[in-house]
C-alpha cells in the first residue's frame, strides 16, 4: 500500500493525555492511595506528590499549549469530588471547572475522563464494580459532574480501560494485585458485566448533561498477532479481554484506541518476544506499529462508521530519541490507516509528564520531564517536535 498523504485532516485532534492519580498528588481518598501504603500489595512506590499537577495544572497546560497541541485529555477524580458516599464536594467541581475553562482559554480543548482507574475508598470498600448499585452510584457521580463538563467540553470518556479493570480483578481474584504486564491475567466476567453496565448508565447521564457531547469508552488494545495456525486460539483469547469492550462502544460517539505494543499468541497462549528484541522500560516490545493494527481491528469490530480516537500512544524510555523514533513508525501507522479509510479523528499522546505508572516512577513516558523535588517540568525534544505537528498538521516525508 502507498502512502498517498501524510496530512492530517482539518479538526483532527493532537494532543497530550495524562490521568489525576497519576499527575496530581495526594489523591488520599482513593483505593491507589491506600493500596500503595499496604504492605501485602507489594507495591514497589507510592505516588505521594507525584507531578503535584494538582497545583501546577495552570503550568501543564501553558506549555503544552506553547508546544502546538490543540488538545488535552485529562480526568477528574472520583475520590476528590465524592469523598463520601452522596456528598459532593463543591470546591473540587470547582477545581476541575476552572480546568476545563483553563485548558479552553489556552486554545486546548480538553478531552475529560470520568474514572481513570482509581475509585474512592468508600466505593471499593463496598465491593467496587461488582456491589449492587455500583453503576447507578457511579452515574449520580457522572451527573453530579455537570458544572465541570456541561459547557465547553467536546469529549468525555467515561471509564478508561475497563478490559484492564477487569483484568487486574481476575487477577486480584488470583491472588495478585496492582498493574498486570501487557493485559494478559483472565479478566474476571462478572467485572466485564458491571463495568460494562456503568458504561452504558454514564453515556446515559452524560448525555442527559449535554446532548452534544461526544461521549465514549478507551479501551487497551494488546494487538494480539496469531502465530501461523493459531488464528482461532487468537480470536478465543482477544474476545473476552477486548473485543467484547470493544463491542460494548456500539451507540457511543466515539471508541478510544491505547496501544503501546504487540502481544503474538500461539496455540498455548501468549508468546514472549524473542531475547534480542528491543524493549522498553516497561519491558514491553518496542513496536510502533501496533497503534495502526489496533486501529484497523477496532473498525473491524465495531464498523467503518464509528470515529476512533487515539486516545493513548506512546513510550517508556529514558532515550528520547527512541520516543521520537517510535511516534515517527506510529505516526506513520495512522497516516496509513487514514489513507486506507479508517476513520481516524484524532492522536493523543501518552503521556503529557513522565508521571506515576501505577507503582512506580521509572517508566518514564512523558513528553515533559518533571523534576521529582522541585517539580520543574523541562520539555523533552520529542514534545517540541511532536507538538510542532499540531500546527503543521503534517508528518514530514523524510521522517
Ligand atoms: C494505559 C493507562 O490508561 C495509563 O494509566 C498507563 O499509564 C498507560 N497505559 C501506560 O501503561
Amino acid at each position: 500500500m502507498t502512502i498517498t498523504s501524510l496530512r492530517f485532516p482539518d479538526g483532527f485532534l493532537w494532543g497530550a493525555s495524562t490521568a489525576a492519580h497519576q499527575i496530581e498528588g495526594n489523591n488520599l481518598n482513593s483505593d491507589w492511595w491506600r493500596k500503595e501504603h499496604d504492605p501485602a500489595a507489594k507495591i514497589s512506590e507510592p505516588s505521594l506528590d507525584a507531578c503535584d499537577s494538582y497545583h501546577r495544572w495552570e503550568q501543564d497546560m501553558d506549555l503544552l499549549s506553547e508546544l502546538g497541541f490543540t488538545d488535552y485529555r485529562f480526568s477528574v477524580e472520583w475520590a476528590r469530588i465524592e469523598p463520601v458516599p452522596g456528598i459532593f464536594s463543591r470546591a473540587e467541581i470547582a477545581h476541575y471547572r476552572r480546568m476545563v475553562e483553563g485548558a479552553s482559554a489556552r486554545n486546548l480543548r480538553p478531552m475529560v475522563t470520568l474514572h481513570h482507574f482509581t475509585v474512592p475508598q468508600w466505593f471499593a470498600d463496598m465491593g467496587g464494580w461488582t456491589s449492587a448499585g455500583a453503576a447507578e452510584l457511579f452515574a449520580r457521580y457522572v451527573e453530579n459532574c455537570a458544572p465541570i463538563i456541561a459547557d465547553g467540553v467536546r469529549h468525555v470518556c467515561t471509564i478508561n480501560e475497563p478490559n484492564m479493570i477487569a483484568v487486574m480483578a481476575g487477577a486480584a481474584k488470583a491472588g495478585n494485585q496492582g498493574f498486570p504486564p501487557a493485559g494478559l491475567p483472565t479478566p474476571d466476567e462478572e467485572t466485564t458485566r458491571a463495568v460494562i453496565a456503568a458504561h452504558h448508565a454514564a453515556v446515559k447521564a452524560v448525555r442527559g448533561i449535554n446532548p452534544a457531547i461526544q461521549v465514549g469508552w478507551t479501551i487497551a488494545n494488546q494487538v494480539y498477532q496469531a502465530l501461523p495456525g493459531a488464528e482461532a486460539d487468537t480470536a478465543a483469547y482477544r474476545h473476552p479481554r477486548e473485543d467484547v469492550f470493544i463491542e460494548a462502544a456500539q451507540g457511543d460517539d466515539f471508541i478510544g484506541i491505547q496501544s503501546y505494543t504487540r502481544t503474538k499468541i500461539g496455540s498455548e497462549g501468549p508468546v514472549p518476544a524473542p531475547e534480542d528484541a528491543e524493549r522498553t522500560l516497561t519491558q514491553w516490545e518496542y513496536y510502533p506499529a501496533a497503534v495502526g493494527d489496533a486501529l484497523r481491528h477496532t473498525a473491524n469490530i465495531i464498523g467503518r462508521d464509528m470515529p476512533l480516537i487515539v486516545t493513548e500512544n506512546g513510550i517508556a524510555t529514558a532515550d528520547d530519541s527512541r520516543r521520537i523514533d517510535y511516534y515517527t513508525g506510529a505516526l506513520k501507522a495512522v497516516t496509513a490507516a487514514l489513507a486506507d479509510g479508517i476513520n481516524v479523528v484524532g492522536y493523543l499522546a501518552w503521556s503529557a509528564l513522565d508521571n506515576y505508572e501505577w507503582g512506580s516512577y521509572t517508566p518514564t513516558f512523558g513528553l515533559i520531564a518533571v523534576d521529582p523535588l522541585t517539580f520543574e517540568r523541562t520539555p523533552k525534544p520529542s514534545a517540541v517536535w511532536l507538538g510542532s505537528l499540531g500546527r503543521t498538521r503534517e508528518l514530514p516525508r523524510t521522517a
